[in-house]
């Protein structure tokens, strides 16, 4: 293999930078050249790519987002989109592909790989969702920035004794939710893999201001049903209910932030791992994280299987928030 290229797909997450410099830098201490294709499948098919040196990937790692830019490309959903990309690929020379990126990416890396083209997936989204990987590249990150921000809503709320909601981002997977809920110490957790009743969920802030707590907070993921905007409705239209919800949805600010140190090592492990793969020949692969050692699982498994988000911890959750 003389030349390969990389890519970042989907939504940025912090880390991202982490794993394209050891992609980089890895590939080019053996030998080969190494292209930074722009915008993720768009930039495949527009004919985006630049060649990367050492030192274009200097001083990256610290950064959220990703210096290659990202998309969610729906003309790569297109069998036309993907032949454009795939002739670029063969024009440019180049052998191999690293996608970096989360399920909607792994999905457009699977398909090229059915192709024929040499694949190597690396596991990053903030969601946690990803079959194949135990966490993946952001989530750390995204965790501690929703927790930042739950202990400074905690403060206010227990000045108050109001009742705060917080909605994390996760599209339909509850792991944010669920973790920042336990890691926060909330007294709900509201999560899309379980049905939520709104008066359920009045009586148990009612409780917990009997138990003699200070302040109610919800942690509601945004793929819920009950999400923070039909919860805040509920509530209002319902005053028997006794709460006034003051809502935070934090979105986007999850994604944003500087990588921690775990995000930062994960994105070099997974990157590194990527060009190790396409060395020995190993590809229509994602690499990630079991068991805390890197292992590789095959995109078609990725693809077709979802992964469960542990339940036990949410009973357990209940058990502490009293
Ligand atoms: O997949 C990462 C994520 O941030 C989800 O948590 C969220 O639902 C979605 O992306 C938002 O997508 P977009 O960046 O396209 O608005």
């Amino acid at each position: 293999m003389k030349r390969i290229a990389v890519l970042t797909s989907g939504g940025d997450s912090p880390g991202m930078n982490a794993a394209i410099r050891a992609v980089v830098r890895t590939g080019i201490d053996r030998g080969w050249e190494v292209y930074g294709i722009e915008k993720g499948f768009s930039g495949l098919i527009e004919g985006r790519a630049k060649k990367l040196g050492l030192r274009d990937v200097s001083n990256i790692l610290q950064h959220g987002g990703t210096i290659l830019g990202s998309s969610r490309s729906p003309e790569f959903k297109t069998a036309e989109g993907r032949e454009k990309a795939l002739s670029f690929l063969h024009h440019q020379g180049i052998e191999g592909l690293v996608v970096i990126g989360g399920n909607g990416s792994q999905t457009g890396a699977h398909a090229l790989s059915l192709k024929g083209f040499p694949v190597v997936g690396v596991a990053s989204t903030i969601d946690n969702d990803l079959y194949g990987t135990e966490i993946a590249i952001g989530v750390d990150t995204a965790l501690n920035i929703a927790l930042e921000a739950i202990d400074r809503l905690k403060v206010t709320a227990s000045s108050h004794q109001r009742a705060i909601l917080v909605e994390v981002m996760g599209r339909d997977c509850g792991y944010l939710a669920l973790m920042t809920g336990i890691a926060g110490g909330a007294e709900a957790i509201i999560l899309p893999e379980v049905e939520t009743d709104p008066e359920a969920v009045a009586r148990e802030l009612r409780e917990a201001y009997q138990r003699g707590k200070s302040h109610a907070l919800i942690v509601v993921a945004e793929g819920a049903y009950y999400n923070a905007r039909r919860l805040g409705q509920y509530f209002q239209e319902h005053p028997e209910l006794g709460f006034e919800l003051r809502i935070t949805i934090l979105g986007y600010v999850q994604r944003g932030g500087t990588p921690t140190a775990f995000d930062r090592l994960l994105g070099t492990r997974l990157g590194g791992a990527a060009t190790d793969c396409l060395s020995r020949g190993e590809h229509g692969v994602l690499v990630g994280l079991q068991r805390g050692a890197i292992a590789a699982t095959p995109l078609s498994e990725v693809v077709s299987n979802q992964k469960p988000l542990d339940l036990s911890l949410y009973k357990m959750a209940q058990v502490l928030s009293r």
